[in-house]
């Protein structure tokens, strides 16, 4: 017999906008990294914000959850249904119009559908930067951006997607639309609604279209790879470089021996630049907006770097800086051809994250033998992909079966160092648990009212990034 709500969705958004069978269905179903799979009677592909709207009209009339999906890039399961198969996916994809560009106000507004990349070219054309940026650029998506307010290797100058978010275009879940698209820089007249819904990971309203900050584009960069000898010297080779360079140094990652030895050794056309091995390395960069500055930033990144680093390769070209990017964002690619991982993305204070790396590293040496550590990432927002790698020649599943502990004591002892288990990824239904080990039961409480209040019926993403009440 038919569903009749489902069939109404159906003829809601006609035969171009749905699945609800085949093996295309099966690329909804399960998340990027294999962890997650869940069951779905219908994929939607509403063509605009009133379609979504009336979609969610229907599912409100009728209980049926929904789970917002965007490039379905996202590492916490966030956007896949769980296995009831009562759930709808909402894909956002055919929303992917750029709506407005303002090169005079800085700002452009785009559908939710729209990839990053896409967004990154559109302000490029118009002589503008769009500086978020992810490794995921190509598939991921701004709607995701927003609901899981993305990271990257930018944040260090221009912040997470919630400070390059203007305004917001969000159906909630009574199907009413909040038209949030103002280009304000400045607007308090009361609570500045949209916010809420960034890095709500589409358990509070479905973004429909966002108004995003642009920038002048970098028109000059200096880049480097530097050796340094351990995270307490990346750390103030940092320090150096903020003070020389203030808000021109926009990255500064950290790698370990082992992410340069599995990119060369797994990535095409990867390979490390330096004839001596070194421990640790930091890829950093600094950019300046105005020509006025002369071979100004080259020159402070040379005489920082000499003066801070054990070794250091500066690229003279295009080429050797997309060179030394590509190690860098490529070391999940990498991470992938070596094997099983165990992942944790975790922040902590900069002030003590040298600390954090020796104690939770000489940890990780004593209690995984079959593993091995690679934490890398962010070190300039204090943001770590504290990553243990499957040793070659172990067993992935039995290497796996600890995930669990060894997830609890390194979340612990970030939470001893005052950090957090979830930097940027965000919970999706992955970190349910740490919510309610490391979130104060007041902060649950506060978190439980706002979705009461704007989902009562709990219909938007059910399950995900709040663990269930009382439980
Ligand atoms: P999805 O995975 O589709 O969804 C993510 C969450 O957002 C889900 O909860 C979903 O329900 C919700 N959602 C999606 N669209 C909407 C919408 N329109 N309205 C409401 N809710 C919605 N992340 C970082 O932060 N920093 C990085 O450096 C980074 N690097 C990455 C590199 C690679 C190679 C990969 C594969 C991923 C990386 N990520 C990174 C993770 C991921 O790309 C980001 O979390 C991204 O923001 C997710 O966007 P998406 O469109 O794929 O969202
Ligand atoms: C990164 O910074 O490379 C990502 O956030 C982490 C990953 O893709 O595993
Ligand atoms: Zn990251």
């Amino acid at each position: 017999m038919k569903n009749a709500p489902l069939e109404a969705l159906k003829a809601l958004v006609g035969p171009a906008g749905y699945l609800d069978a085949g093996p295309d269905m099966d690329l909804y179903l399960t998340d990027f990294r294999r962890l997650h799979r869940g069951r779905s009677p219908l994929v939607l592909l509403p063509a605009n914000t009133g379609q979504v709207a009336q979609v969610v009209r229907i599912c409100a009339q009728h209980r049926i959850g929904i789970v917002p999906q965007g490039g379905n890039t996202g590492y916490c399961g966030g956007a896949t249904p769980d296995d009831s198969g009562t759930q709808v996916i909402l894909a956002l994809q055919r929303l992917n119009r750029i709506r407005q560009i303002d090169p005079l106000g800085d700002a452009i507004t785009v559908e939710a559908g729209c990839t990053l990349a896409q967004v990154r070219q559109a302000a490029e054309s118009a002589d503008r930067l769009f500086p978020l940026s992810l490794g995921s650029e190509g598939t991921c998506q701004i709607g995701g951006n927003v609901a899981t307010n993305a990271g990257g290797t930018a944040v260090l100058r221009y912040g997470m997607m919630r400070a390059l978010v203007l305004g917001l275009e969000v159906v909630l879940a009574d199907g009413r639309v909040i038209e949030g698209l103002k280009p304000l820089r400045k607007d308090n007249s009361g609570y500045r609604l949209h916010e809420l819904f960034i890095g709500s990971e589409g358990t509070l309203g479905i973004v429909t279209a966002a108004c995003l900050k642009l920038f002048p584009r970098p028109v000059e960069r200096a880049t480097a790879l530097a050796a340094v000898a351990d995270p307490a010297a990346a750390v103030q080779l940092l320090s150096a470089l903020r003070t020389a360079a203030g808000e021109q140094l926009s990255t500064f990652e950290l790698m370990p021996r082992l992410a340069v030895e599995l990119t060369s050794r797994h990535i095409p056309g990867v390979r490390d630049p330096f004839s001596s091995a070194y421990e640790w390395y930091v890829l950093t960069e600094l950019a300046a907006s105005n020509s006025g500055s002369g071979s100004g930033i080259q020159t402070t990144l040379e005489e920082i770097l000499a003066a801070h680093a054990t070794d250091a390769v500066v690229a003279t070209n295009l080429q050797q800086r997309e060179a030394l990017w590509r190690m860098r964002e490529t070391v999940p690619e990498a991470q992938r051809h070596a094997g099983a991982s165990i992942k944790h993305d975790i922040a902590v204070p900069i002030s003590v994250i040298a600390r954090f790396i020796r104690e939770a590293g000489d940890w990780v040496t004593a209690n995984v033998p079959d593993g091995q550590l690679i934490a890398y990432g962010h070190l300039g927002d204090g943001n770590l992909h504290f990553n243990i790698q499957q040793r070659p020649d172990t067993d992935a599943a039995q290497f796996l079966a600890r995930a669990p502990h060894i997830h609890r004591t390194i979340h612990d002892l970030v939470a001893a160092y005052g950090g957090t288990f979830s930097a940027e990824h965000g919970i999706g239904q992955l970190k349910l648990e740490d919510m309610r080990r490391y979130k104060s039961p007041t902060e649950l409480a506060v978190m439980h009212a706002m979705k009461q209040a704007l989902d009562p019926q709990g219909i938007l993403n059910p399950g995900k990034v709040l663990p269930a009440a009382g439980t």
